[in-house]
């Protein structure tokens, strides 16, 4: 066996040996949360994104939404007090990568559906300066020239059946309607539906 005193002095040993605890003490925390039932069974009301939601989810990730906004609430006074209830890990199933964020130039959104009204939202992604004068958020002006169905939500039904794979229970009509359901919408319409459904299984709970 090897002696504390030797592996404190030797790199390859305190490598190897610093390697195996942090592995194997990683493993221990995080594969118990794959079978975790809080952190895989949907809180009630959450349900998958249709295929509207689904591509504006797409279009906030593609804007890169996330590198100012955060869908993660803390659960401390002061976030609870502005954003509403505290996010919980059972809120999250059905998001394929999940969009918690880490950065917070701007509001957390995992509550913001419903807070304003989708009007609100089109001058705020046209001009964010027209309704927050203060605000230092870009403008999306583009999104509502394009068709949803031009861009990202071209391989909706595609995007469904992948996410059927690893879980998300979508039906075959589902799928097969996506496309029908997206007709005329643009980009800026899908990003707004997804925005309007944002935490709203928690909403009103404190
Ligand atoms: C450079 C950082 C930045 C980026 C990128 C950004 N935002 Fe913002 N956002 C802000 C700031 C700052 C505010 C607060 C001022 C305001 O309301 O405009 C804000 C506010 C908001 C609000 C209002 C939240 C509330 O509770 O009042 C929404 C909704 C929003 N952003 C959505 C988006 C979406 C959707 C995208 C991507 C298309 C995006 N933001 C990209 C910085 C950003």
């Amino acid at each position: 066996m090897v002696s504390q005193d030797k592996v404190e002095k030797s790199v390859g040993w305190l490598i190897v040996l610093t390697l195996l605890v942090v592995s194997v003490g990683g493993l221990l925390e995080i594969v118990p949360l794959f079978f975790q039932k809080s952190t895989t069974t949907p809180v009630e009301g959450v349900k998958p994104y249709d295929a509207v939601r689904l591509v504006g989810r797409d279009i906030y990730i593609r804007e890169g939404c996330y590198n100012c906004h955060s869908q993660m609430i803390r659960p401390f006074r002061a976030e609870t007090e502005r954003y509403g209830h505290y996010s919980v890990a059972g809120e999250y199933v059905y998001d394929h990568p999940f969009q918690w964020g880490s950065k917070r130039t701007g509001p957390d959104l995992h509550r913001v559906g419903g807070r304003y009204s989708d009007e609100w939202h089109r001058a705020h992604l046209n001009q964010p300066r027209d309704v927050v004068p203060e605000s230092n958020m870009p403008a999306y002006p583009w999104l509502a020239q394009t068709k949803a169905l031009d861009t990202v939500g071209s391989d909706v039904d595609a995007k469904m059946k992948a996410l059927r794979k690893i879980g998300v229970p979508y039906s075959d009509e589902e799928i097969a309607g996506a496309k029908q359901a997206l007709e005329g919408k643009t980009e800026q319409d899908v990003l707004i539906a997804y925005l309007q459904g944002l935490g709203l299984a928690l909403k009103n709970t404190k």
